[in-house]
């Protein structure tokens, strides 16, 4: 708790909450993964102190392969010390990469047949948002799914006490987030048991 609360004061725009997310939100953003059957890739991307990447090792079976990109050199150190060695440890033959790389640029390739992504997007500027979508998207299989979470309310919250472009920008970022929903079945799973509540948003590639 208090490494993800050191780089949220260091580090808000990057960081972008005041807290971990909690089990209840972990579980539903890592839920498609506990459904899948057969050989899986997977990618974690902004994994922060690890809430999500906890319940993915748990799903990781022989023949998977999860890859994790993570900008922060901190938040990679206390991962990799406090998660991946320790499992690495246990499961010598699971493939497990960490990748400390803006994902813009992370040199992976796909297809992952699972996305989880914890990025803070209302913190980014619009094109930015746009960019991490299209190579998030680029690496997701046919029939793959890429789950995101956003906090209830956000823009409504934000909306008074930001600048006019601010608002300007959470409105683009909210017509981004409604076009990728319809062209990817977007569902939404509201988790109140969170603080703050948050609504963990899934979108699916068709089969082409
Ligand atoms: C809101 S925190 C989420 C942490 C964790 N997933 C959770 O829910 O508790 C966002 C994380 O994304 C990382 N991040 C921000 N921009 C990134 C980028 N462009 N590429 C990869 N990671 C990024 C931050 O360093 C931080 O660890």
């Amino acid at each position: 708790m208090f490494d993800f609360l050191s780089q949220t004061f260091r580090n808000f725009k990057h960081t972008g909450a005041v807290w971990p997310s909690g089990d209840k939100l972990a579980r539903e953003m890592t839920s498609s993964l506990r459904k899948s059957s057969g050989p899986k890739r997977i990618l974690e991307v902004g994994p922060g102190t690890g809430a999500f990447t906890s319940k993915i090792l748990q799903s990781v079976r022989p023949g998977d392969e999860f890859h994790i990109v993570e900008i922060n050199p901190f938040f990679c150190n206390v991962l990799e010390k406090r998660l991946l060695e320790p499992f690495r440890n246990r499961h010598p033959d699971l493939n497990v990469e960490l990748h400390e790389s803006p994902i813009e640029s992370a040199p992976i390739e796909g297809a992952f047949d699972h996305i989880v992504c914890g990025l803070p997007f209302n913190n980014f500027p619009p094109s930015l948002v746009r960019g991490i979508f299209k190579k998030m998207l680029s690496l997701l299989g046919e029939n793959g799914d890429l789950t995101y979470f956003e906090y209830a309310a956000v823009r409504v919250m934000k909306a008074p006490i930001t600048s006019s472009e601010s608002r300007r920008n959470l409105r683009r970022i909210d017509a981004h987030g409604k076009r990728l929903h319809r062209r990817h079945h977007g569902s939404r799973q509201l988790v109140l048991a969170n603080f703050p509540p948050a609504v963990a948003v899934r979108l699916f590639q068709p089969t082409s």
